[in-house]
């Protein structure tokens, strides 16, 4: 699964996106250690304030299958002019399963002409996590 494959699942995801309300459709791919893939897609609501985001669909997912570690790195596609960022409740959804795991994935935020890398940790510097509350 090269990086290029990653954002392939992450563009494909965005196919499932539920969005009527926003027309914004977003899809997330995370990769695993073990080379695994888990993907997400944004699903909105009636009550517009319940949206979910991609990646927190995503982590869900990959969690709600007994997952808690290994993540190395995510894609996330929009329909955008620009390079897409995970929101930041978002990047604490992500901080949570990436600091279960001891990881410090790449974030691959991905615009129609390029692809933005930058690590979670400095989307997110000064994370409080897991290991806060120990
Ligand atoms: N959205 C995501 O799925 N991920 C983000 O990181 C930012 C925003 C979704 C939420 C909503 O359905 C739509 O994009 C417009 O905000």
């Amino acid at each position: 699964m090269t990086d290029h494959d990653l954002i392939d699942a992450a563009r494909a995801a965005a196919g499932h996106s539920y969005s009527p309300y926003s027309g914004f459709a977003v899809g997330a791919a995370l990769r695993f250690a073990d080379g695994s893939v888990v993907t997400g897609t944004n699903i909105e609501n009636a009550s517009y304030g319940l949206a979910l985001c991609a990646e927190t669909v995503a982590v869900s997912k990959a969690m709600s299958d007994g997952v808690r570690s290994g993540l190395v790195a995510v894609a996330v596609t929009g329909p955008g002019a620009d390079p897409i960022t995970p929101c930041g409740r978002c990047r604490q959804v992500l901080n949570e399963l990436a600091q279960l795991g001891g990881t410090d994935p790449e974030i691959l935020c991905v615009g129609p002409d390029e692809v933005t890398r930058i690590l979670l940790s400095q989307l997110l510097p000064h994370a409080f996590g897991p290991a806060s509350l120990a």
